[in-house]
């Protein structure tokens, strides 16, 4: 660990324990109250960065929690950790790696080193961009072809989790940026329905295939490249022609030199870009292809600006700050133990399963940096889709469910037109929504029509959707994700708990190959019988 991040056990835990009290006393807080009693209220809980506004004010969070939080953040030493990362400290304590993703979104104007001592980074980050660049401008003016000279039509994203979530995000957000040419897909599970079903859409003589795995060892990747290569070979792409239809993003090259690519098509990542905060390296190649190089540019310098935000401003005017205090706090406060995100946008349709994947492996963890389990509170479960739609399904229970969620509504200025009233609609009711959640309606007469109100919400404003504002809305996330690791001690950054399912599965593919009945009997009964009944003859 760092040495200036080892915070005093005791002050840490006082002062966890002090927020911790202030939040169960603010239970029965009324937010409508506060705004009377703190006229200065929405000033101090509204933010404006990176053409994002983001207002935190209606929560059950009173002016008195400021003197616990900024007690907490001194003793989780908040500061200490953020200067740790953007130095390029190894502080995936685990894994013994620095994070340094926002190295990828740096201006280049200044070194960027990993370590006191350590290497700059910023050439061989400059490198990889100029080589993307020069891919995605071929294949998009046409340069770049398939093997027997037809245009490239659409693109196949071979890749799951981190090596998928965010690309596939942003290529739906901000599909409008695209180029009318191409046609982006993304390629996740090991499910054989899911390639069958888009390789019936695809012209293998038109398509360029991605396969985008970090540790080259995925299986879900692996196994839909090789299924992919069969079907470029089954088209008569020749072995010595696959180059033009297949290219790989790794931080393990050798791996993708023994899957057969060339060094030429590969674009390299290090091991300190972690999955989940990934979306800006070489794994962003689907999103240039989309996009374009300059498009990428502008998706980086948003997200740079939320980089200089959260560096440089003071914890209670920082955003991603303030949200994960926020976290902290409505675990306490409400007794919630999930964040729902409803972005009111078609376009930001897949935010919340990347959220997912960001916060929960990134702070879905029971044990602390040293070891101990942590008193609590857990970090979230995040889960959510998109309004209206979700208005119509689960949005009954916030607001008279025994349990209140607090939501974050993401919300984005239309700029189209809007001859039929849609997009006005869709805001409107965005805004009825947080006010209903906020306000309730009291029927003393009729529980059943009775609305308890009181119930907190976030609205993040993107004043428009372009690659600039998207940048800053992720990496905004990002900070505020690794922000509430510190606040609760624990290492956001490896991601443990998926291996021991991944072992197993090993395990039971032999199983389900040839079902021996030695090893299964050491299988729990329950588990025997479903291997018993897939293994079975067919009725
Ligand atoms: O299983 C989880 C995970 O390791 C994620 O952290 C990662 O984003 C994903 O798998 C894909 O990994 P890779 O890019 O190495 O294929």
């Amino acid at each position: 660990m760092p040495n200036d991040c080892r915070p005093d056990p005791l002050a840490y835990k006082a002062a966890l324990n002090a927020v911790r009290a202030a939040a169960r006393q603010a239970r029965e807080l009324r937010i409508l109250d506060l705004f009377e009693q703190e006229p200065d209220r929405l000033e101090r809980l509204s933010f404006e960065t990176a053409g994002l506004y983001v207002d935190l004010s209606r929560h059950r969070l009173p002016a008195r929690a400021w003197s616990s939080f900024e007690r907490l953040v001194g003793a989780a030493d908040l500061v200490g950790w953020r200067r740790a990362m953007f130095a390029g400290d190894p502080i995936n304590l685990t894994e013994e790696r620095a994070v340094l993703h926002v190295a990828l979104r740096a201006s280049g104007e200044q070194p960027f080193r990993l370590g006191a001592v350590g290497e700059d980074l910023m050439p061989e980050i400059g490198d990889t961009l100029a080589r993307m660049a020069a891919f995605s401008d071929r294949v998009r003016d046409g340069s770049w072809r398939g093997a027997e000279g037809h245009l490239i039509t659409d693109v196949v994203n071979v890749g799951i989790g981190g090596s998928q979530l965010g690309p596939f995000l942003a290529c739906d957000a901000l599909a409008r940026f695209g180029h009318p040419r191409l046609r982006v897909h993304f390629l996740s599970n090991i499910d054989p329905d899911a390639w069958d079903r888009l390789a019936e859409r695809l012209d293998p003589k038109r398509t360029l295939a991605i396969v985008a795995s970090k540790s080259w060892r995925t299986i879900e990747t692996a196994r839909n490249a090789q299924a992919v290569r069969r079907w470029l070979l089954a088209a008569g792409v020749g072995r010595d022609q696959l180059r033009h239809h297949l290219v790989g993003v790794t931080a393990n090259p050798t791996g993708a030199r023994e899957f057969g690519l060339a060094n030429e098509g590969i674009f390299p990542f290090r091991d300190w870009v972690g999955g989940r905060f990934s979306l800006w390296s070489a794994i962003g190649l689907p999103v240039m292809l989309q996009i374009g190089p300059e498009a990428f540019a502008q998706m980086l310098a948003g997200a740079r600006e939320m980089d200089s935000h959260f560096l440089e401003t003071q914890w209670d005017r920082n955003i991603p700050v303030m949200m994960a205090l926020l976290s902290l706090w409505n675990a306490d406060a409400l007794g919630s133990q999930t964040e729902a995100v409803i972005p009111y946008s078609q376009a930001l349709a897949r935010l919340p399963a990347y959220l997912q994947q960001l916060q929960m492996e990134s702070n879905g963890k029971r044990v602390d940096v040293d070891g101990n389990v942590i008193p609590g509170p857990p970090a979230p479960v995040i889960w959510g889709e998109p309004g209206t739609d979700a208005q119509h399904s689960f949005f009954q229970s916030l607001h008279q469910g025994l349990q209140p969620q607090p939501v974050d509504f993401v919300l984005v200025r239309p700029t189209q037109e809007d001859p039929e009233g849609r997009g006005r609609g869709l805001l409107a009711n965005a805004l009825a929504q947080a006010e209903a959640l906020l306000r309730g309606r009291p029927d003393p007469e009729n529980p059943h029509r009775h609305y308890p109100g009181n119930r907190p919400s976030t609205t993040i404003l993107l004043d428009r959707l372009d690659p600039r504002r998207f940048g800053a809305l992720v990496a905004l996330y990002e900070h505020k994700t690794a922000s509430l690791g510190w606040l609760i001690r624990i290492n956001s950054f490896d991601q443990w708990g998926v291996e021991l399912g991944k072992e197993i599965a090993a395990e039971h593919e032999k199983l389900l190959a040839n079902p021996d009945r030695a090893s299964a009997a050491r299988l729990d009964p329950s588990t025997a019988e479903l291997l018993r009944r897939l293994t079975a003859t067919a009725p």
